[in-house]
């Protein structure tokens, strides 16, 4: 009994002490899905989508919610952030060539239409995306995803 005491209480201080540390947040000033959303043209629908949906993970601006900023949960959710931007940043956009550009429109139909985006981390609190959203979201990736490949010549 001592024991268990004794651990327990350790980790009641490593807890503490945690929250002490957090991971820098994704938060840019600057306006980071102008340049992406200019060149994509998605329409008002779209765009709340992404914003809903996407771009915490996908963008330099990440909305966080109030538990963010309880460790180890502000690690967990910064790991994920990192590698969402890592592999898809719109923020980034401007510095992507057109092959690249084409490759992740395409990437973003399939994660979609194969439910894999958004993270399953992600919608059991911020809810998945509906039907309806799939169907528009997807529309509008294989639509950029064409005027990309247009643009290489063919
Ligand atoms: C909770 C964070 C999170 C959210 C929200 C999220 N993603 Fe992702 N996304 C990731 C991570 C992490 C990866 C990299 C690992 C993987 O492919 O599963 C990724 C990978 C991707 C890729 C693959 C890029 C490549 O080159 O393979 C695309 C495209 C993508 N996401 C699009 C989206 C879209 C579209 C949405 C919204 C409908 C979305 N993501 C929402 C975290 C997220």
């Amino acid at each position: 009994m001592k024991i268990v005491k004794k651990i327990l209480l350790a980790l009641l201080v490593i807890l503490v002490v945690l929250q002490f540390i957090r991971p820098d947040k994704n938060l840019s000033d600057q306006d980071v899905t102008d340049v992406f959303e200019t060149e994509t043209q998605p329409n008002k629908e779209v765009v709340a989508i992404l914003e809903n949906k996407c771009y915490d993970c996908h963008s330099n601006n990440t909305e966080y919610p109030w538990y963010a900023e309880v460790a180890p949960i502000s690690y967990w959710l910064d790991g994920h952030i990192e590698e969402g931007k890592e592999h898809f940043n719109v923020s980034e956009w401007a510095t992507y060539d057109l092959e690249k550009k084409e490759h992740k429109m395409e990437e973003l139909v399939e994660e979609v239409e194969e439910d894999k985006m958004p993270e399953s981390s992600y919608t059991w609190i911020h809810g998945n995306l509906t039907p309806d959203e799939k169907e528009k979201l997807m529309e509008w990736g294989k639509q950029v995803r064409m005027a990309y490949k247009d643009k290489m010549g063919g």
